[in-house]
């Protein structure tokens, strides 16, 4: 019976501005356009198998079977590269993510970026980047930006076919580095999915939205000058943002933890004693604390320090996704 399969590999990324909020949910089409980095190391390994001999769909995540939404999710998502290929066979996949599932990773963003690499090449697709981008979008909106490399901007676009990511720095442009303290916190009862829906009935998600183009141009210039003061300034604004409109949702989602809270106000207070550093979170607890390579090892020593950090993650800017 033939098998055919490949295997790709993706980082994670971090938005520095977040996307929050779609215009078209089955589509995943973004009420705003986004900017992230891909982290380094950090990465999603997929293996995707087609074969006449299966009868469904299987995944197979850090060892263990996954079956409900997840399942059905991934399955919708094939059924878009089966669609692609005209092909009607089934997959096995088997995934593995090399960093805690618990440290609050958006591990969608690398699975569904490693997975439209690895599906489109098994099926006998050769896509460009810019295909893969905008498949990787359906799967999980944020997957989009872990298909190209480095610093990476996701464009809302005008409509399905124009709204995907691509590379506007390379990885060795500017030495940043992401810390991430994960923190102490039960697990989140809300996905982002979930979280998305719930944007618009947030009154300020109009202004947070209407003043997404200056922030856009704020950080990417920032980026391309290596300006650190600037991009300080503008990621822990969006980032603010984009949590004020999460708790003033209905219902309110809190995402932090007091440890959040406490890191929120020390990394400005580091950065006025002279240390090049920032801080934006995602949908969760965690820290992610940027700061230029030559003050990282300080910052990871003064991020242990607080009793309620558990580990710290690093991660410099990361590769496009590719194939293994
Ligand atoms: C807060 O891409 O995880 O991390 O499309 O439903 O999978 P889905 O959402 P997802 O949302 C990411 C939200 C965020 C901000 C960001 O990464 O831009």
């Amino acid at each position: 019976m033939p098998f055919e399969t490949a295997t790709a590999v993706s980082c994670a990324n971090i938005a520095l501005i977040k996307y929050w909020g779609n215009r078209d949910e089955k589509l995943r089409l973004p009420v705003n356009g986004s900017i992230s980095m891909n982290l380094d190391g950090l990465v999603a390994r997929t293996q995707v198998t087609f074969s006449q001999g299966f009868d469904h769909d299987s995944l197979i995540l850090n060892t263990q079977a996954v079956s409900g939404e997840p399942l059905k999710r991934v399955t919708r998502f094939l059924n878009l590269v089966r669609d692609l290929a005209g092909f009607k066979q089934y997959a096995n996949i088997i995934s593995e993510n090399n960093f805690p599932t618990d440290a609050g990773i958006a591990s969608s963003a690398a699975a569904f970026a490693a997975l439209s690499l690895a599906a489109t090449r098994a099926i006998g697709l050769d896509l460009s980047e810019k295909q893969l981008s905008l498949l990787a979008r359906r799967g999980s909106g944020s997957a989009c930006r872990s298909i190209p490399g480095g610093f990476v901007e996701w464009k809302a676009g005008l409509d399905e076919s124009d709204s995907y990511a691509f590379s506007f720095a390379p990885p060795d442009y500017w030495d940043l580095v992401d810390c991430i303290a994960v923190v102490e916190a039960n697990p989140k009862l809300i996905g982002s999915t979930e979280g998305h829906r719930l944007a618009n009935t947030s009154p300020l998600q109009v202004a947070r939205i209407q003043d997404t183009t200056r922030r856009l141009d704020l950080c990417r210039h920032a980026i391309l000058s290596r300006d650190f003061d600037a991009l300080a300034t503008i990621i822990e604004l969006d980032s603010n943002l984009m949590h004020s409109v999460m708790m003033t949702s209905t219902p309110p989602l809190f995402y932090w933890a007091p440890a959040t809270v406490e890191l929120m106000k020390a990394v400005p207070l580091l950065r006025k004693e002279g240390l090049p550093v920032c801080y934006t979170v995602d949908a969760g607890p965690n820290v992610h604390v940027l700061c230029t390579s030559d003050a990282a090892d300080l910052v990871i020593k003064r991020l242990n320090n607080f009793p309620k950090v558990n580990q710290v993650l690093y991660a410099k800017p990361g590769a496009p996704t590719r194939l293994v």
